[in-house]
Parts: structure tokens; sequence; C-alpha cells
């Protein structure tokens, strides 16, 4: 497995993987990898010629500059289950070589018809230009056959089926199950800053979530996300954002029930700060 830092390197190992006509896997992350990670590496590496992961912090998609700051990092121990997992390549770039000091301080524009509007958009403003931004440079270098993107993130994965549509890179998006702890909580790098005690609690999320299905037939979707925020709130300790059912492929806010809907939420455990979804 080869480590490379540079634009530069990743290209002419790219190139070379080209003209020796092999397929290419992507899997793009921002490090302290968990199960879930691995989940989407282990496709990669059976479904292509070559996996390539990348480990990148990408400090234009965080809008909260503290949660860049504790936002975990372990290069060295992400490294070697990349490469337990049968990984060809990987890209840990700093920022400095990923970004101009011109581009770090340009705000990535695009259109995303809205999908961007709402929900982690409306929470966390810029997020999505930042994930945008960084995707689409990664996608660039990379020129992956196939990219692999976890379902946890529902409304990145939704951006970037959109951003691979509107600029045209030839690449198949591969949506992959979220993996859960054996609680239920959702994995994520962010329950590494969990206290045993707040994962505990944090393991409501997804209780009151699947329990939550028990209801469709009886509440409408705002009456059953009311009643999910209200029990989850009822945990001393988690904090509801927001908790959305919305249509599964507008993202729009939903009167009646139909047969492609989610609920996504974000939960602040303490300061650190939870998402999951689910499908009705
Ligand atoms: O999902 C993530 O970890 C990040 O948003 C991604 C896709 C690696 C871009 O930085």
């Amino acid at each position: 497995m080869k480590i490379i830092k540079t634009k530069k390197e990743l290209q002419a190992e790219i190139e070379q993987l080209k003209s020796a006509k092999k397929t290419i896997g992507f899997v793009p992350t921002m490090g302290a990898l968990h199960a879930g990670h691995i989940a989407l590496v282990h496709r990669c590496v059976s479904d292509n010629d070559c996996c390539v992961v990348s480990v990148f912090v990408n400090p234009t998609q965080f809008n909260n500059p503290d949660d860049l700051k504790k936002y975990p990092r372990d290069l060295k121990k992400d490294v070697s289950l990349l490469e337990a997992a049968g990984v060809c390549l990987v890209f840990a770039p700093e920022a400095d070589e990923m970004y101009s000091a011109e581009e770090i301080n340009t705000c990535f524009d695009f259109d995303f018809g809205g999908l961007d509007k709402v929900m982690e958009g409306k929470f966390r403003p810029g997020h999505f230009n930042g994930v945008v931004q960084v995707v689409s440079k990664l996608f660039s270098l990379v020129k992956p056959d196939r990219a692999y993107f976890g379902e946890k993130d529902f409304q990145q994965l939704a951006i970037i089926h959109r951003m691979t549509e509107l600029m045209d890179f030839p690449v198949r998006i591969v949506d992959c199950s979220i993996v859960r702890e054996p609680s239920g909580l959702a994995m994520s790098s962010r329950n590494e800053r969990l206290t045993d005690e707040q994962r505990k609690k944090a393991a409501k999320i997804s209780e009151v979530l699947f329990e939550s299905r028990n209801f469709v037939s009886a509440k409408s979707p705002k009456e059953l996300a009311a009643w999910v925020v209200d029990k989850i709130n009822a945990v001393d300790g988690l904090n509801v954002e927001y908790y959305d059912i919305v249509d599964a492929v507008n993202l729009t806010g939903i009167e009646e029930w139909n047969d492609n809907c989610i609920g996504c939420i974000a939960v602040f455990c303490g300061d650190v700060r939870l998402i999951d979804n689910i499908r009705y």
C-alpha cells in the first residue's frame, strides 16, 4: 500500500493505473476510521482492481472552528486499518497541498436545487459547499470508476449524486448502508468523543427512531416528528437540533406519508453533534 501526500504523485499513480486499464474505486474519508468506513473499503476492494482512500479533514466544510479543532485524527491507526483491508493507495494531503490560500477562502457556490437549504444545510451554513469543493477536487484527481459513500450522511449522499450529474463526472456513486454499534448507535468518528455514559444515552437516538416506525399508521409525519423530538429530548443530556421527515428524493417536508420517506435527525449529546436517519 502506498501513502501519498502530494497531488502530483497521486496523478502519476492514477495515470499508471489507467494505462494498465485497472478499475479504480474510491472512498473519501476524513480519517478517524471506524467499522462503517471499513465496510465501504471492503466493498470498494471487492468491486475494483484498485481501492484508493483519501484521509483529509477538509477545513472548508466545517462551519464551527471548534468542531474542526476537536475532530479526531490518527493517521497511523488509519493507515494500519487500510493496509489490513487491502487498500492500494492512501492519499493523505495537508490542507495547503489541497488548496491554494485563495481557494481556501473562496466560497464555492453551487446550485443544489434546494437540497442544501434544509436540515444539515440550514444548521451548518456553507457545509455542503465545502463538501462539494473537496469531493469534486478529489474526483478530478482520482478519476474513480466507482465512489463509495455511507447513507448515515443521507443529505450529503443526495448532494453528491446531484453534483456528479451536474458536473458530468464519469463515476458510479455507490450508496452503502449505515453500520451501527451493537447498541444501535450509528457509527461515527465523533462517537470517539463520547464518554461511556454519553454513549449509552446516545444509543437512545436510534432506539427511538426504530420505535417510531410502529406509529406510522397512527400519526401524520409532523405528529411523528414531534413525538420523536419529545422522546429524545426527555433523555437528560440529549438535545435535538432538528428532526425532519422528508421525501427521500428531493428532501422536502411531507404532509402525507408516501412510500419513499426518510426521517433525518441531528442531536447534541453534550457538545458532540450526532446525526442518524431512518426509512419509513
Ligand atoms: O463524509 C465525510 O467524511 C466527508 O464529508 C467527505 C465526503 C470525506 C468529504 O470531506
